[in-house]
């Protein structure tokens, strides 16, 4: 049976109102999905918000790690996806290429005792749990400087993984030195060795479009998230998270133009007028914008029929060290 998204929305309500559910979305889902969140946000604020929430079952409508990441905080809790889209920067290292990345350092001349490894959590939990028996921690995009600040404190080298642009914008930001693993560069030489993965949607913003957009508007604002290439983040007026962005852009006066580098559906709800995206390409994240209306539907509805779908499901020990890497960072 077919229903219009207007039935769709008014039988997720339904379910939502007698099922013990919390219905959690992340700021890229598409906007009708978006619309059915409970609980919205960033990858931090989401983590943070729905580790206190009591509902039985949480819906997470959003990317693979981000649904791991509240089974990994909350294991008492039952955790289902809508999809089970997994984000394409987080499919790029696995325990594996983990291993083999400290291993790279290790005979480089970097003991693994000097080694103080931090994952972006736009990764898989096996990967957090790597990090966290090694006595690493998470972070994310709105709070790395402090936990990258944190960690240079122990006087070791940062191994940052998965992704080279973040781990490399923060390096700028704080005067320090960087390198990518497979690009050149000595890693003694470096404070942050980066493993090279990368998020394919922010690498389509480019300092060319920031150039185009100066010289169309002069007086245009530029801001971008740091998943963009560092060249682009040097370029503009403002860096931040997906929630920092929003804050800079809802706070700027009506009439101040802005062309912004992240994700399409975030950026095409900001703002009714003097807001663009930063890009001649529609910058729209494939796997975020798999979960629809009807996946939502037909989820809560397998709820309401005692048989969940897509629940997660984390083994023992991935799960204990997991925690431990995401729990040194809420404790930051
Ligand atoms: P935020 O942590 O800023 O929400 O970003 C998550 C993400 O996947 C950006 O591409
Ligand atoms: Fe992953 Fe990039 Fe999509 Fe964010 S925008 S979820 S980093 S693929």
């Amino acid at each position: 049976m077919h229903y219009t998204n207007e039935e769709l929305k008014q039988k997720i309500v339904e379910l939502k109102n007698k099922l013990s559910v919390t219905v959690v979305a992340h700021f890229y889902q598409r906007d009708e999905v978006f619309e059915m969140g409970d609980i919205t946000g960033d990858s931090l604020e989401l983590a943070m918000r729905t580790r206190d929430d009591d509902a039985e079952f949480v819906v997470f409508c959003g990317v693979g790690f981000m649904g791991q990441s509240v089974k990994v905080l909350s294991p008492n809790k039952r955790v289902v996806m809508p999809k089970l889209a997994c984000c394409a920067m987080a499919r790029m290292i696995d325990s594996i290429y983990y291993d083999e990345s400290v291993k790279f350092l290790e005979e480089n001349g970097i003991s693994r005792d000097n080694i103080l490894p931090i994952t972006y959590i736009n990764s898989n939990a096996d990967v957090k749990a790597k990090v966290g028996e090694m006595g690493g921690m998470v972070c994310t995009s709105s709070n790395a400087k402090k936990i990258i600040t944190t960690a240079l404190g122990e006087g070791k080298k940062i191994l940052f993984v998965p992704d080279r642009c973040l781990g490399q914008n923060i390096a700028n930001q704080m005067g320090l030195k960087s390198m990518v693993i497979g690009h050149g560069g000595d890693p003694k030489e470096a404070d942050i060795i980066c493993y090279d993965g990368f998020c394919s949607v922010h690498q389509l913003f480019s300092v060319d479009d920031i150039n185009f957009y100066r010289k169309k508007y002069p007086g245009i604002l530029i801001a971008t998230h740091p998943e963009c290439d560092p060249a682009v983040c040097d370029a503009s007026d403002f860096v931040g998270s997906t929630s920092q962005l929003i804050k800079f852009i809802k706070e700027l006066p009506e009439e101040q133009k802005v062309a912004v580098g992240t994700e399409f559906n975030m950026v095409n709800r900001l703002r009714p007028k003097n807001t663009f995206v930063l890009s001649s390409t529609k910058p729209e994240c494939p796997t975020m914008n798999e979960t629809t209306l009807e996946d939502l539907y037909l989820t809560l509805k397998a709820i309401e029929d005692g048989a969940p779908i897509n629940e997660i499901e984390i083994d023992e020990s991935t799960q204990k060290w997991a925690k431990i890497a995401l729990e040194r960072m809420l404790a930051l």
